[in-house]
């Protein structure tokens, strides 16, 4: 039976939830427990994220998290972290403490430029073409006038038009190839309004305009952090081989896609955290980082090691275009008080916080990896999961924390001890 409706969005929020019941579960009472418990109380706050997208039903909460003891450039920061993964935040506030003793993360903004194409299709003459272009380019720049006189003010607008012949790549395929600052915001709308404007004064018999729409694929919109300490300040008992065990991780992951997609997948776990918390599109970012990784014509780590003359060096260079403003930055009361705990950063500011988080999460897993593995750190969170779940007290929490310390934890033979432990008061 065919389970297609019309005119859905018109329904109410309660109209749409027993659509939903009637045709796919058979539970009504549960569901709709399930989808009301996450309502918030305040009607203002809720019709606030009921507007933020079309349909909604409920809200799906993420953990909302803070990481302290940041130290970048030399100035303190506590960096908030959205994020269902367990062991993120944690990996985060460890690596921050153990960097700050060792002279904090520097961080560099490289360029922030954003780039924007009007696709189209031209079947005549080049030169034609060209001259065309070049005759009508001033007045391409001033189609957009009302659109870039704002962002003019905030020191941002169009950099430059270029026109590029693609057609080796496809026939009859060219584009305008459009360059933006859009400063403190990250500009999508600005940029497509622009596209728009251009195209519409671009286009004539002989152009046909496919689309106008801004990349995600940044490379010149990146941003630079690094930490690094002497090879004998990393700690531990052979601080030597710690090191080059952690380059040659590096190293693998650079050589080997396999292992550099979960290499980058640990980056982007810091990375995507802090994006979201602030209000940022974290797919836009997770496109322009993935493509930077395999800019080369092979996907490579994000980040790169070295050991030289006795001094251990880890970097990450990555595209991030971010906004402070506009967006979702300040109407989300939680990614308004993000940006407020991170002092108002500018969004060079905040690309510098935000590869940090990444750099941080990298070594972080680059560190558990290279010596006792990554499921330790994993299952002993874990294990604090499940003790919660049971409900147990500090004292058999403390009991448990040590029973399993040499033990392998699996969810069933921790009930079994705690119910053994239960037995036993
Ligand atoms: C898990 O979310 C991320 C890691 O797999 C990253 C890595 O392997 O580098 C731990």
């Amino acid at each position: 039976m065919s389970k297609t409706v019309n005119g859905f969005s018109k329904l109410t929020k309660l109209e749409k939830i027993d659509w939903l019941i009637s045709n796919f579960f058979d539970d009504d009472i549960k569901v709709k427990q399930i989808l009301m418990q996450y309502w918030n109380s305040n009607n203002k706050l809720q019709e606030l994220h009921d507007d933020f997208i079309e349909n909604t039903i409920s809200n799906f909460y993420l953990p909302f998290g803070i990481a302290p003891n940041f130290v970048i450039n030399g100035k303190d920061y506590t960096i908030p972290m959205a994020i269902e993964e367990s062991s993120v935040v944690a990996a985060a506030s460890l690596v921050a403490k153990f960097w700050s003793k060792r002279g904090g993360f520097k961080a560099n903004v490289v360029a922030t430029k954003k780039v924007g194409q009007v696709h189209f299709m031209y079947e005549g003459d080049k030169v034609k073409l060209q001259n065309y272009f070049s005759e009508i380019k001033e007045d391409l720049l001033i189609a957009t006038d009302a659109i870039t006189q704002n962002m003019k003010k905030r020191g941002g607008g169009i950099l430059d038009i270029e026109l590029r012949d693609k057609t080796t790549d496809l026939a009859n395929y060219y584009q305008l190839h459009v360059t933006f600052e859009t400063v403190d915001s990250m500009g999508a709308n600005f940029i497509n309004s622009c596209l728009e404007a251009i195209a519409n004064r671009f286009e004539n018999e002989s152009i046909q305009i496919v689309m106008s729409i801004l990349s995600n694929y940044v490379p010149e919109c990146l941003v630079h952090a690094e930490v690094s300490c002497k090879v004998s300040e990393l700690g531990g008992e052979n601080s030597e081989l710690f090191a080059q065990k952690f380059v040659q991780a590096v190293q693998i992951a650079n050589a080997e896609t396999y292992r550099a997609v979960t290499h980058n997948k640990g980056i982007m776990n810091g990375i995507d955290a802090v994006v979201i918390a602030t209000g940022n599109d974290f797919r836009a970012i997770e496109a322009g980082a993935h493509a930077y990784a395999a800019k080369s014509g092979r996907y490579k780590s994000l980040t790169n090691a070295s050991v030289e003359d006795g001094i251990f060096k880890f970097r990450i260079d990555i595209p991030l275009a971010l906004g402070t403003v506009g967006g979702l930055t300040k109407l989300h009361p939680l990614s308004k008080l993000s940006l407020k705990m991170l002092g108002n950063p500018s969004a060079k500011e905040l690309m510098e916080i935000i590869a940090v988080a990444g750099l941080a999460q990298n070594f972080a897993a680059l560190r558990a990896l290279t010596t006792t593995g990554i499921q330790k750190g994993h299952m002993k969170m874990h294990l604090t999961n499940i003790i919660k779940q049971l409900g147990a007290n500090e004292e058999d929490k403390q009991y448990l924390i040590d029973y399993f310390e040499d033990k392998t934890i699996t969810h069933n033979a921790v009930v079994d001890a705690y119910n053994k432990l239960i037995g036993e008061h």
